[in-house]
């Protein structure tokens, strides 16, 4: 692995190590005053203390509970916080009196029409320099980074200085939510990291890197279905997710983003990325649809998903494009095959597994957009 790919793994991380790098990042100062808005049991105002012990800790939440949680826990820890009932869109407190505001997975408790109102409220009580930092999830399509990032243009924020993603998971066990195979989780790896890229995310905390259950790893119960969202299995052997994140490492590190590609049919997706080996293309098509295996009731408490190789895609979508004298073809879990371009052109296969194509020619299709040569 080469010292850009292990950058991008040892930047992944769990959530509590995504707190410190909140915390770090916020870089507070030793007489600061910071205020966390959704400060729940407040596990990110006790790294604020730590981290700098003079700051004046403030904690806002709507919940009186778990703000009694975090009054024990700073009892316990010895240490200094103000807790306050309160709502983030109409903060009790006066303009310019804060340094820091952090929002460490609030954002996404906040409908839609209520988030200009709570961005404004922040923008009100930080003082002239101070900062915002937020740690969130991004629950593509109706919460991307770009949309964020537009949100807080308006309410008159900073540009961020790191945009990182939240969470991302390699779900390998059935439940309710996601009926992921050992095949899709590494196909989605891929394209979670593709997608991420793609929105300028610089970082990505993985929820958990073996299976186990977050931050219960002396109790963890393979009947928890959180339990299964490891890239690598208890023992540490490697799950094909973890391929995956390989692979998406050594052609993600060094890419730049270039843009969205569009083609006449609606269902094919891809995206552009600049490497030093060239346009790295990478296409999927959505004919299948966005959730597999919804139907069929799993009764079975333990996996009886398919083998990795039965590959699960029953639509194949054919696209003729220009190539080069060459065209390379990576699937998600790193497998490389050569395609041979006839008359500088090829016919690609696509269905709902991303793949990342060396040898193609993105260009301009106008009005922003990009495409590629037919
Ligand atoms: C997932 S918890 C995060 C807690 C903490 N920030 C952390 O990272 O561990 C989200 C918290 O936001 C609080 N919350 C949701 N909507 C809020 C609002 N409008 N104003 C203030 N707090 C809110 C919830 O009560 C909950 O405690």
């Amino acid at each position: 692995m080469s010292p850009r790919s292990y950058d991008w793994l040892s930047r992944a991380a769990g959530v509590g190590d995504a707190h410190w790098q909140l915390v770090a990042q916020a870089a507070i100062g030793p007489r600061a005053t910071v205020l966390e808005i959704g400060a729940g049991t407040g596990n990110v105002l006790l790294k604020v203390k730590r981290a700098a012990p003079g700051a004046v800790a403030i904690g806002l939440d709507t919940n009186a509970a778990s703000l009694a949680a975090a009054a024990r826990k700073a009892v316990e820890a010895g240490v200094e916080l103000r807790l306050d009932l309160g709502d983030a869109a109409h903060l009790p407190y006066p303009d310019a009196g804060v340094d820091r505001v952090l929002a460490s997975f609030v954002l996404h408790h906040i409908p839609d029409e209520q988030q200009p109102a709570v961005l404004h409220e922040i923008r009100r009580v930080l003082k002239p320099g101070g900062s915002l930092h937020l740690l969130d999830f991004t629950a593509a399509p109706t919460r991307r980074p770009r949309d964020q990032r537009a949100l807080l243009a308006q309410a008159g924020l900073l540009d961020p200085v790191q945009l990182g993603e939240g969470e991302a998971y390699a779900p390998t066990k059935p439940n309710s939510w996601w009926h992921d195979t050992y095949r899709h989780a590494a196909e989605n790896v891929l394209l979670t990291l593709a997608l991420a890229k793609a929105e300028g995310v610089t970082c990505v905390c993985w929820y958990q890197f073996h299976d186990s259950v977050l931050g219960m790893p002396q109790i963890a119960d393979p009947d928890n279905v959180e339990y299964h969202y490891g890239l690598m299995n208890r023992d540490l052997s490697p799950k094909p997710s973890l391929l995956a994140y390989a692979t998406a490492a050594r052609v993600l590190d060094r890419a730049t983003f270039r843009g969205h590609l569009t083609f006449s049919d609606p269902e094919t997706f891809g995206l552009w990325f600049d490497t030093p080996e060239g346009p790295a293309v990478v296409l999927w098509n959505r004919a299948d649809g966005y959730l597999l295996n919804t139907s069929g009731e799993r009764t079975d408490g333990h996996f009886p998903a398919p083998e990795v190789w039965v590959d699960p895609w029953p639509t194949k979508t054919h696209l003729t494009v220009t190539a080069g004298d060459a065209v390379r073809r990576l699937d998600s879990i790193g497998r490389s095959r050569q395609l041979t371009p006839a008359q500088g052109r090829v016919t690609l296969t696509l269905d709902g597994s991303p793949r990342v194509f060396y040898g193609l020619t993105p260009v301009a299709a106008g009005s922003g957009t990009h495409t590629l040569a037919g």
